[in-house]
């Protein structure tokens, strides 16, 4: 029964359980989105922005963050239409600011509020963008405790 019901979840594309420490990219993600968007950071996982905010990164790809990440239009829209779907609630995630960014929102600074402020330009880390540095198994999904890489950052359980 348990089994049927997760295929089933999986089959629709739901996530399986509520824990934010597990946020594997969706099933129906377009082979473009890791192939584009994940060649110079994390394809970030689309629900930590809201839609709206995706909207607004994908409409200004040829000037993205002091970089250049324009795409052809079709996959540009493949792409945009995958992180529309799949984007977060406008209110859990506000706040991502202009140009957005799900690293300014408030749900992510609250995560991450015992993360002491210098070790966001330490050399091992650089920005908070590059999620790999403190999350290695970001790319599996895996946002656990247990997994941080940066051993001052463990044990800092936030219950
Ligand atoms: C040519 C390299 C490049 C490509 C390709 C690229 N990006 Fe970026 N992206 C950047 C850089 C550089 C930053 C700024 C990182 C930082 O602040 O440390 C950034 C930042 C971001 C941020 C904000 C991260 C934060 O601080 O929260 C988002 C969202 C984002 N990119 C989405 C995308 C999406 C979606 C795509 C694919 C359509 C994409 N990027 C492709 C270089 C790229
Ligand atoms: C400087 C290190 C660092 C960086 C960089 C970083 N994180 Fe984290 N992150 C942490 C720590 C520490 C925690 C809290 C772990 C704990 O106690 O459960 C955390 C927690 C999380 C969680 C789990 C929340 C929960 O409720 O379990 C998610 C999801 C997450 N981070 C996503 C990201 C993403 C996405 C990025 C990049 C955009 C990122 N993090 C960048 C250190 C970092």
């Amino acid at each position: 029964m348990k089994t049927a019901l997760c295929a089933l979840l999986l089959a629709a594309g739901l996530p399986l359980s509520a824990r934010a420490d597990r946020l594997p990219l969706p099933a129906d993600a377009p082979p473009a989105y890791a192939a584009e968007c994940g060649s110079c950071h994390l394809a970030f996982p689309p629900a930590l922005l809201a839609a709206a905010d995706w909207r607004r990164v994908m409409a200004g790809l040829d000037r993205h963050y002091g970089d250049n990440a324009a795409l052809d239009a079709d996959t540009a829209r493949v792409i945009g239409d995958f992180l529309a779907r799949h984007g977060g609630n406008a209110d859990r995630y506000a706040n991502a600011g202009t140009p957005p960014r799900l690293t300014a929102t408030a749900w992510f600074q609250r995560k991450h509020r015992k993360v002491p402020s210098p070790l966001w330009q330490d050399a091992r880390v650089r920005s908070a963008a590059n999620c790999s540095a403190c999350h290695p198994q970001a790319e599996q999904g895996r946002y656990g405790e247990r997994d941080i890489a940066l051993p001052e950052l463990r044990h800092r359980r936030e219950h």
